[in-house]
């Protein structure tokens, strides 16, 4: 498995390729969509404006950006192990030296102020704050989120605190990691110690990122850290993971702390390329949407995501049933503040539960770029889902180089038309409040190591030079206007 094939889809992807070359061929006008309809949709001429209050952000993570892996008592994540075995990630990779950021922090700060945004979605690395993931902590890991924290709020930027990114403590891995129960209760004691260190400030917490990628591709693909190929650990990964959200939800409230809290869940609309896959587009969606939407909205979980019909996850449903205690499903849909959705394409439905591509993808090859999809998802999820305030915190899309490039006219394209998108949404009813473009710098993107670039600004890891592309421009005009203008 070769790491650019390594992410989200590339099951689906594989298995379907040949079979619905053919099928695949549709535009997307041909498509029958699932499971809301998207017609197609043209821009007005004019200036498009948001709400007074709309936030406009960007986001990153620790992993990713920090660097300083070994310093200042941070301990080692499943993504240093992992990083360190031969073929895991490209080029042989690792977070050092990340963007520097652990070190360059309080320029990038001015970077952020430069652009404008009234948040910054980062994420603390637990291995920072306890290096074996329990117990004592780390003053000088909390000592840096403070004095991240204090200068964000000095420069009248809110903070939006990741709290897990997929760096669990390697302690934690060797104990079981989120396969084991004991997982969820080690992340609620972390979160406490987080909302008691920099609760006093007016924040978002974001409890976990991206459940499903941490639980499909580090534990279902063997793509991302820990690397296991287990259907059963990675179902387990789901329920200890949203166990945990729920359980830091409830130590939030009991703390003082005066933010707001949720979960980020990545979402993907799912279109079948016929409608005689309606069925299997469904399960896809049991799979990807309501496996993690259901618990943590609706309190239950779907009984169509885990077992053995293909384009489910391919766990053993009864095993995964047993670990859902009693009151767990209380916990997880304990009520949050807000749902966090990450966005960066659709997925296509074929024959007997296969996904398979059907818009054009970016040099991601998983992601599939279909703006639309955006309002067929937030419309969706408002109409389906108890009302909740929704919060985009990741959209974007690599360049098509790995090469240090400023040019990123497509980046460009990309923001303006899901920022209209997000636009039309709120026209619909939906209560959209913030937009986080994904992501502040160029970064290490896991898998692909160095060589996939999603930053806004260039970062040349060499020299750790930063370099606004078009896209920062453009994203700072946005932000000014707080409008999007058509092309
Ligand atoms: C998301 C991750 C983020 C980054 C982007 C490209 O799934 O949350 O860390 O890798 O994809």
């Amino acid at each position: 498995m070769t790491a650019s094939l390594s992410r989200r889809h590339l099951i689906g992807l594989g298995l379907a390729a040949t079979t619905t070359a053919a099928l695949a061929a549709c535009t997307p006008a041909g498509v029958t969509p699932m499971p809301t309809t998207s017609a197609a949709w043209i821009p007005p001429t004019d200036p498009m404006r948001f709400p007074t209050g709309y936030t406009w952000g960007a986001a990153t993570s620790a992993f990713q950006i920090e660097g300083s892996t070994t310093v200042d008592g941070r301990g080692p994540s499943v993504w240093d192990t992992f990083c360190a075995e031969p073929g895991r990630v490209r080029g042989g990779a690792t977070g050092d030296p990340g963007a520097d950021h652990y070190v360059r922090w309080e320029s990038d700060l001015d970077l952020m102020a430069e652009l404008g945004i009234g948040a910054y979605r980062f994420s603390v690395a637990w291995p920072r704050i306890q290096p074996t993931g329990s117990g004592a902590v780390n003053q000088k890991g909390i000592d840096f989120y403070r004095r991240l924290v204090d200068g964000l709020v000095d420069r009248g930027i809110r903070p939006g605190i990741t709290l897990f990114h997929w760096d669990l403590p390697q302690a934690l891995q060797d104990a079981g990691g989120w396969p084991s129960r004991d997982t969820a209760y080690r992340f609620a004691d972390y979160a406490a110690i987080m909302f008691d260190a920099l609760g006093d400030v007016a924040a978002d917490w974001f409890t976990i990122n991206e459940p499903k990628t941490h639980a499909f591709v580090g534990h279902w693909y063997g793509g991302h850290a820990p690397g296991l190929t287990s259907p059963d650990a990675a179902a387990a990964a789901v329920h200890h993971q949203l166990l945990g959200h729920g359980l830091a939800v409830e130590r939030f409230r009991a703390s003082s702390a005066v933010g707001r809290i949720g979960i980020a869940l990545n979402l993907a609309p799912i279109y079948p390329i016929s409608e005689v896959f309606a069925d299997s587009a469904k399960r896809i969606d049991g799979r990807e949407n309501r496996l993690f939407l259901d618990p943590v909205l609706l309190g239950r979980y779907p009984t169509d995501a885990v077992g053995n019909l293909r384009g489910l996850v391919p766990a053993n449903r009864a095993a995964f049933d047993a670990l859902v205690l009693d009151g767990d499903l209380a916990t997880i849909s304990s009520p949050s503040d807000f749902l966090a959705v990450q966005y960066y394409g659709a997925e296509g439905a074929g024959f007997d539960g296969a996904s398979v591509p059907v818009f054009p993808t970016s040099s991601a090859p998983w992601q599939q770029v279909h703006p639309e999809g955006l309002f067929d998802l937030l419309t969706r999820i408002a109409a389906d889902y108890p009302a909740i305030p929704l919060v985009i915190t990741e959209n974007g899309m690599p360049d098509p180089t790995s090469a240090v490039t400023v040019d990123d006219d497509h980046r460009v394209e990309f923001f303006r038309t899901h920022f209209q998108q997000a636009r039309r949404a709120i026209d619909a009813g939906v209560p959209l409040e913030a937009h986080y473009v994904w992501s502040m710098l160029d970064n290490f993107e896991w898998a692909e190591g160095y060589e996939q670039r999603w930053g806004i600004v260039a970062v040349d890891f060499d020299t750790q030079e930063r370099t606004p592309k078009k896209s920062f421009a453009f994203y700072q005009g946005v932000i000014g206007d707080n409008a999007v203008a058509p092309a």
